[in-house]
């Protein structure tokens, strides 16, 4: 594992870039999350992408590009659709999916013969895309810089606490620190590559502002509702972004009423409390008022505010999970588009 920090180190961007043009792996930041790197224009490179994470070969990544122009480099066409969102949003946390250019990125694509990009608004990532573009790299596949199935990264710690000293082939690992990422939630995905646009992961871009954008009718196919004709895709599992603690998501008032039996039952049974640690989280907005202090609960405020929520979420998610609570109780966040992101990732957690 190497840090590369550029607080630090003058020349941290073009080591990273070398590292990337060499065909190794390098953790970068987007405003997103953590992305794990390799060339996309390189299957073997791309292979140990899927053998550091742990994650099925044929599920595909998501290729970030330098600017627009560089994904034609991997699209056999830019549907309208795509070009809309792509002018709209990008730079930005929006992957669009598109036909694949048949000779490029198969192996980043899972085999599939469409493939997602993304232009990262990241003024590091977009440092390090330009430095790599200038060394011959078309574009650097990354998928969340976390184990398959975990919680993704928000900070470079994050990264390290992942793949240091996790096994043989990992310290091959490289991480370019750029701090806390802004948004906390993977990019909003739209398929493009089918007749209509079809929203595939909710994020900070919602589907009010896709359906604007594109103006036309937008599907939905989230992992509780499969769209039948939605391609395999590891970020729509079900069970996905998964702490070790078992994670339940509750309305306000049941939580308060779960609660409370909670109470009693360590009342009357003592020994289901841990000695060394608390046994249950509470994620909550509001409740904890409600409630001052219960035997083996510690309480963690989630933010009343959708972007503040997503920029918080993960890294919460693993503080608690840190503590060696064995269950989080979450408070449903409201209905609202502008929650949908959170919403979906809480729900995957809890399906775990
Ligand atoms: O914000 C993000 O999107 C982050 C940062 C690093 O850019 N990346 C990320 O990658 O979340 P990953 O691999 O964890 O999630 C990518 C999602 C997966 O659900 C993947 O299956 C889907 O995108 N995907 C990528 N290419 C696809 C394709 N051709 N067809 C369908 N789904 C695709
Ligand atoms: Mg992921």
């Amino acid at each position: 594992m190497r840090l590369l920090n550029p607080q630090t180190q003058a020349d941290a961007v073009e080591q990273a870039a070398q590292r990337l043009a060499d065909g190794g792996l390098l953790a970068l930041p987007t405003e997103t999350v953590y992305g794990l790197g390799a060339r996309a224009d390189d299957d073997e490179a791309v292979a140990r992408i899927f053998a550091a994470k742990g994650r099925p070969s044929n599920h595909p990544l998501i290729v970030h590009v330098p600017n627009a122009h560089a994904a034609l480099c991997f699209a056999s066409e830019i549907p309208p659709a795509a070009r809309r969102l792509m002018d709209a949003f990008w730079p930005g946390p929006l992957t669009v999916i598109v036909p694949r250019h048949p000779d490029c990125a198969a192996a980043a694509a899972g085999g599939q013969h469409s493939i997602g990009l993304r232009c990262p608004d990241h003024p590091l990532a977009h440092q390090l895309l330009e430095a790599a573009a200038k060394l011959g790299v078309l574009g650097v596949a990354a998928p969340s810089a976390n184990r398959f199935g975990r919680v993704s990264p928000t900070r470079a710690e994050h990264v390290v606490s992942e793949f240091d000293g996790q096994g043989e082939g990992l310290d091959e690992v490289w991480v370019l620190d750029g701090g806390p990422c802004d948004v906390g939630i993977e990019s909003t995905i739209v398929d493009c590559s089918r007749g209509y646009p079809v929203l595939l992961r909710p994020g900070q871009i919602t589907l009010t502002q896709i359906q604007a954008v594109t103006g036309e009718r937008v599907g939905v196919s989230t992992p509780d509702k499969p769209d039948a004709s939605a391609p395999r895709a590891s970020g729509t599992l079900m069970a996905h972004y998964a702490p070790r603690a078992k994670v339940r998501l509750m309305p306000g008032d049941l939580l308060l009423v779960a609660l409370d039996a909670f109470e009693l039952e360590v009342k009357e049974h003592p020994a289901l409390l841990h000695e060394s640690r608390p046994r249950l989280a509470v994620y909550s907005r509001s409740l904890w008022a409600h409630r001052s202090s219960i035997p083996g609960v510690v309480h963690r405020a989630m933010p009343p505010e959708p972007a503040a929520a997503a920029y918080h979420l993960f890294a919460d998610l693993r503080e608690l999970d840190d503590l060696g609570v064995d269950l989080i109780w979450v408070e449903t966040p409201p209905d609202d588009p502008a929650w949908a992101g959170v919403l979906d990732r809480l729900s995957r957690a809890a399906a775990a």
